[in-house]
């Protein structure tokens, strides 16, 4: 099974994902912990960027993640089988069509799909029916509109633009970080709590600069390209100077800000 998804299932897009993951562990994942046999849905696990911090910080926790590419189910098994993890069992699934019981899991844990997603409220109501009452849901987001840094260029702005209109094209929202506590209210979740995450970046933190401004956040701007140019929302002039003020932000005097946004609720 594969999907027309924005980021695409390249191998530098699996780089990516997983440099991502591991820059971000600390800021986003911290706080993650599932107690000794409770068993854990990941949905949309891709490679196994999140899985492998998820399985590793709940060594005694059971984890089913699942994704509705076989390609990254593949590549994530291996990540995991190279690492020694041994609680995941991997499952390709679609989340709008899960094969699982009513009330299965105990936990739910979601990052960096429902951006991609054109029904990410029903796709939260399918992922409520699986879970126990009482059981968790966490979801991860970021926010392309909360991107702002130093120097400023209106050409970067622009490169920027072309990324949030080729995911909403694709039926996606990258700006859905500022929704997900409107969206698990309206799927009748309780106690609805949304943490903003920010990534703040300078010379002084040369793995953020590095793993966060050049190899994430530029990286996936620069996954757009073709589609940009072809589809006219920008000229190709502005598109290199966008991306050159992109990498410009991390030089020595350079910053650059982003929020994610990590929320958690009840069933
Ligand atoms: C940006 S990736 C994120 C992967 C992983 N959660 C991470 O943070 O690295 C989005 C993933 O969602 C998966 N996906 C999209 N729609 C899905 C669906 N309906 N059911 C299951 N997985 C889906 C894609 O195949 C892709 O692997």
């Amino acid at each position: 099974m594969t999907l027309d998804y924005v980021h695409g299932y390249s191998e530098r897009e699996a780089f990516r994902l997983v440099d991502q993951a591991t820059t971000l562990t600390e800021i986003l994942h911290s706080d993650t912990y599932y107690e000794p046999d409770s068993n854990v849905l990941e949905a949309g696990c891709g490679v196994g960027a999140q899985t492998i911090t998820l399985a590793s910080n709940s060594p005694l926790a059971s984890f089913t993640s699942v994704d509705i590419s076989s390609e990254s189910v593949n590549s994530a098994r291996s990540l995991i089988t190279a690492a020694g993890i041994t609680n995941v069992t991997f499952r390709i699934e679609d989340i709008f069509n899960l094969s699982f019981e009513s009330e299965s899991f105990d936990h739910v844990f979601v990052c960096f799909v429902l951006e991609h997603l054109s029904e990410p409220l029903r796709a939260l109501q399918c992922l409520k029916r699986v879970l126990k009452p009482g059981g968790t849901i966490t979801v991860i987001e970021g926010d392309h509109g909360s991107c702002y840094f130093s120097p400023d260029s209106d050409a970067a702005r622009a490169a920027i633009a072309c990324l949030v209109r080729a995911q909403a094209s694709g039926g996606g929202d990258s700006l859905i970080g500022r929704r997900l506590y409107p969206l698990l209210c309206d799927a009748r979740f309780k106690g609805v709590s949304v943490s903003p995450r920010m990534v703040y970046v300078d010379a002084g933190k040369p793995h953020l600069v590095d793993g966060f401004t050049r190899k994430t956040f530029t990286a996936m701007v620069e996954g757009v390209r073709e589609e940009a140019l072809a589809s006219g929302m920008i000229d190709q002039d502005t598109w290199d100077q966008g991306i050159r003020d992109l990498y410009r932000t991390t030089e020595p005097d350079g910053t650059f800000c982003y929020t994610f946004f990590k929320a958690t609720a009840i069933k």
